[in-house]
């Protein structure tokens, strides 16, 4: 395309006004597409604060009806939740158990919230004792033997009655074999949405505060993403569509915004953004400071993840976002 050129093209005709500024916006945030993760652990009327991630708790069942409650209320539809058990074991039995922490939470929320969508995340490592995604032996996080520990996890989400289950460990096979097992026990309408391109980042530190998922010996390199890789990213994606992915996830988001951009591109499915612990936590650090302004970052931060392609976006900012889209 030949522009006009200057005189003749003045792009600034357009940013005269708010209202002009809005009618040529290509690109729209809004409380519908917003997911606050939650991490509940046993208790009552507990909210344990998370020094890196200021604003975000561990909460007892009861603590997390609360928070989903008024986030419900702001019009966030979506909740994904993380558990914290009080025991850990090397099979990561907390994970399947029919009464685990996640299973309590989800049928409270789907009996008391029955709108709210309620997702699960589902993985290993805050269950094992040594905090890998998988089963370890002999040092190495073994992979076709937590494909059946993360498909009976899926499988309990579900009876508990999870709107749709999240699988993060990064195992090869993980998506059909919880697709088959969800199938197999009639929940064939069950989605999965899974972080199909996960990166091994440093910016899930706070995270691993909150969840107290930190690996006890290693990293998570040989299974997650290397950051070095785009088209291995594509292929995941690839893999996790055949698999039988509902939706696909890049995570982190906002430094790995040319993956979402090549995955929203290339296979035209539902994408979810997460901006990560340490994405969070950086804006409210330099915001604590003064030294930038947090509902701005915050917001433009998940505009650009938009701009990129996601259609969903999984944030600890959920609740504020909407607070502050309200006031817009
Ligand atoms: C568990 C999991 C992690 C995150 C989501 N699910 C941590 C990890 O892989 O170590 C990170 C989320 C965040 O940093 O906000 N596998």
């Amino acid at each position: 395309m030949t522009l006009p050129g200057y005189p003749v093209s003045r792009p600034r005709r357009l940013r005269q006004s708010p209202a002009l500024r809005r009618l040529v916006a290509e690109t729209q945030l809004s409380v519908s597409q917003m997911v606050l993760p939650l991490f509940v652990r046993q208790g009552k009327k507990l909210r344990h604060p998370v020094a890196a991630m200021p604003g975000v708790f561990q909460m007892s069942p009861d603590e997390i009806l609360r928070e989903a409650t008024a986030a419900y209320a702001l019009g966030v539809p979506a909740v994904l939740l993380f558990g914290i058990p009080d025991k850990k074991d090397a099979q990561a039995s907390g994970a399947y158990a029919a009464k685990g922490i996640v299973q309590q939470t989800v049928r409270l929320l789907k009996k008391e919230l029955p709108e709210l969508l309620v997702i699960t995340d589902v993985c290993l490592c805050e269950y094992m004792a040594h905090g890998h995604c998988g089963v370890v032996q002999g040092g190495k996080i073994l992979n076709d033997p937590s494909l059946a520990l993360l498909a009976r996890t899926a499988a309990s989400h579900a009876e508990a009655g999870a709107d749709m289950v999240a699988p993060s460990d990064m195992m090869d096979g993980r998506v059909r074999a919880i697709r088959a097992a969800l199938d197999e026990k009639g929940f064939t309408e069950t989605p999965i949405m899974s972080y199909a391109a996960k990166f091994a980042s440093a910016f899930y530190g706070p995270f691993r505060e909150v969840a107290e998922s930190t690996p006890q010996f290693g990293d998570r390199h040989s299974y997650q993403m290397d950051a070095a890789n785009a088209n291995e990213a594509l292929r995941e994606v690839a893999l996790d569509i055949q698999e039988g992915a509902d939706i696909v996830m890049v995570k982190p988001a906002l430094a790995y915004l040319d993956i979402l951009h090549r995955v929203k591109t290339e296979f035209g499915y539902p994408t979810a953004a997460y901006a990560v612990s340490g994405e969070y936590s950086m804006i409210k650090a330099a915001a604590a400071q003064g030294w930038i302004d947090e509902r701005a970052v915050t917001l433009e931060s998940l505009l650009a993840m938009r701009r990129a392609g996601a259609d969903i976006l999984i944030t600890y900012s959920a609740a504020d976002v909407a607070r502050w889209l309200k006031e817009k």
